[in-house]
């Protein structure tokens, strides 16, 4: 090869490194490709910008994002985007209509009923100042005993039996007596005389009506 060859190869040479520094160093946005302004840093990272979707190549041993490739606007969706209703909503009005709140109503079973007026004895068996024990029967004429007590004022009436256990008491000066365990009550209020005696409780006050020479219990 001679001298004159040698120089243009080499001044070829030259002008090809030179295009190809030229190419690699020129800015891909003079290309008139406008490219995403985030440094590329791996081969296959994605980028939109614009409009479009930038792909991160090597090219001369540079990372660089490729030309893009136009992508669809994502469209808001509209089925996605929960929706109230008034359905999911509590409606107390209908609620409180369904339920129906429970509302007893008395039964004519629970009033109290009337007393029965009840024949039991005369008057004149039960003196002033007396107490005097009568056996007769209740409104549905079961046994019923009852102790009588005429004071100046009123008559008084006890169921006689023993609240201890049945037993009938019978009178004893100003006081009723228990037969079976000496239980001891007081004639007029029927309160027992004695706090630690058999029967704890006081006798039964029975409600009494005296008309017309007879005596009467009202009794429910
Ligand atoms: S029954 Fe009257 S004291 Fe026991």
């Amino acid at each position: 090869m001679s001298e004159q060859e040698s120089e243009k190869k080499s001044r070829r040479e030259s002008i090809r490194l030179l295009f190809t520094a030229a190419l690699v160093t020129l800015p891909i946005s003079a290309f008139g490709n406008a490219r995403p302004p985030k440094a590329c840093k791996k081969v296959g990272d994605v980028v939109i910008y614009k409009g479009k979707k930038f792909t991160c190549v090597k090219i001369n041993k540079k990372l660089v994002w490729d030309k893009g490739v136009p992508v669809k606007e994502a469209l808001p969706n509209k089925s996605a985007t929960p929706t109230p209703t008034q359905s999911a909503s509590p409606n107390p009005s209908s609620s409180t209509n369904s339920s129906p709140s429970p509302n007893p109503t008395p039964s004519i079973s629970s009033s109290p009923q009337a007393p029965v007026k009840v024949l039991f004895a005369k008057s004149p068996d039960v003196p002033r100042d007396n107490t005097v024990v009568i056996n007769g029967k209740d409104q549905y004429g079961r046994p019923l005993s009852v102790a009588f007590t005429r004071t100046q004022t009123s008559l008084i009436a006890l169921d006689a039996s023993c609240t201890h256990a049945g037993c009938i008491v019978r009178p004893q000066g100003k006081e009723l007596a228990c037969p079976c365990h000496f239980s001891i009550f007081d004639s007029e209020t029927g309160k027992p005389g004695n706090p630690f005696q058999q029967g704890a409780y006081p006798l039964s006050r029975l409600e009494v009506l005296e008309e017309s020479g007879s005596i009467y219990l009202l009794l429910n």
